[in-house]
């Protein structure tokens, strides 16, 4: 059974416009999955979607995760069960530093683990644990004690988000345009961080609109993503494909049949 399985998925704005429009994807464990698509198209939408963003409403379809049916499931929920998902723009937190913030979603993830009853994870355990994955990721331990994402640089932002990811041990990792505004030294944290979390435990989908991420997470399946559907899957060579010569043999189709 896979981990993450989107069954017909379609989404909408919370005004009614479809955005994604009938989406099949199998995300396993040991896979990176890289879904490709011109700005636009609803890569962001159907992440939100498969996070349980409240503002994007599932019309058709369902969403399971490890076989389980988490199409009406809260984000808390998602989240607790192993879903992980990286954000095109995330946000500031003022008032919480990085640490607090990964203690707290580590205490509830273990908290939803022990049945509903807390069990904190050890100050000593924590420290030892975030030095490992800070010294892994090269993030420095100077940041842990800032304020979360509060005046962070654009890679700083991904590399906690990246240490987050670490420490949460998810099941399904998912990337959205993690490599907009990224320098190369930062992309290559991120990815490599990315790539070492991926294997039996974990599987991740890369959502982008440019091949460059690609050249340091090497994903099994690419997926075109023009107009809310996916058009075209392949192995690694369709990204080349698509860095090559863009998305308009897809687009000029799409025109064709509107
Ligand atoms: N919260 C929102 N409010 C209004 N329009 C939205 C919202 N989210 C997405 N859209 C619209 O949905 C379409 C797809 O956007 P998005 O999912 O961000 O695409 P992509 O990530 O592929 O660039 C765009 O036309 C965008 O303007
Ligand atoms: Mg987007």
């Amino acid at each position: 059974m896979p981990l993450l399985e989107l069954k017909d998925l379609h989404v909408a704005l919370e005004d009614g416009t479809p955005i994604v429009k009938g989406v099949d994807l199998t995300v396993d464990a040991n896979e990176v999955h890289a879904i490709m698509g011109p700005n636009g198209s609803g890569k962001s939408t159907l992440s939100y979607a498969i996070a349980g963003h409240p503002a994007y409403q599932i019309t058709q379809g369902q969403i399971l995760f490890d076989g389980q049916d988490i199409t009406e499931a809260g984000a808390d929920e998602r989240s607790q069960a192993g879903l992980f998902l990286a954000f095109q723009y995330p946000h500031a937190i003022p008032g919480v530093t990085v640490t607090n913030f990964l203690r707290t979603a580590i205490n509830a993830v273990r908290k939803a683990k022990n049945g509903g009853v807390d069990d904190p994870i050890s100050i000593k355990e924590f420290r030892e644990q975030l030095f490992a994955a800070m010294d892994k990721l090269k993030v420095s331990r100077e940041l842990a004690s800032r304020y979360l994402n509060d005046g962070f640089s654009g890679g700083e932002k991904k590399r906690v988000e990246i240490l987050q990811m670490a420490m949460l041990k998810p099941r399904i990792a998912v990337l959205d345009e993690t490599d907009s505004g990224l320098d190369i030294d930062a992309l290559k944290v991120v990815s490599g961080g990315v790539q070492s979390l991926v294997g039996p435990e974990m599987g991740a989908l890369v959502i982008t609109h440019y091949k460059r991420i690609l050249e340091y997470i090497t994903p099994d399946h690419v997926h075109v993503f023009v107009d809310g559907k996916i058009v075209e899957s392949g192995g690694p060579e369709l990204a080349d494909v698509l860095e090559a010569s863009g998305y308009e043999r897809w687009e000029t189709q799409k025109e064709a049949v509107a």
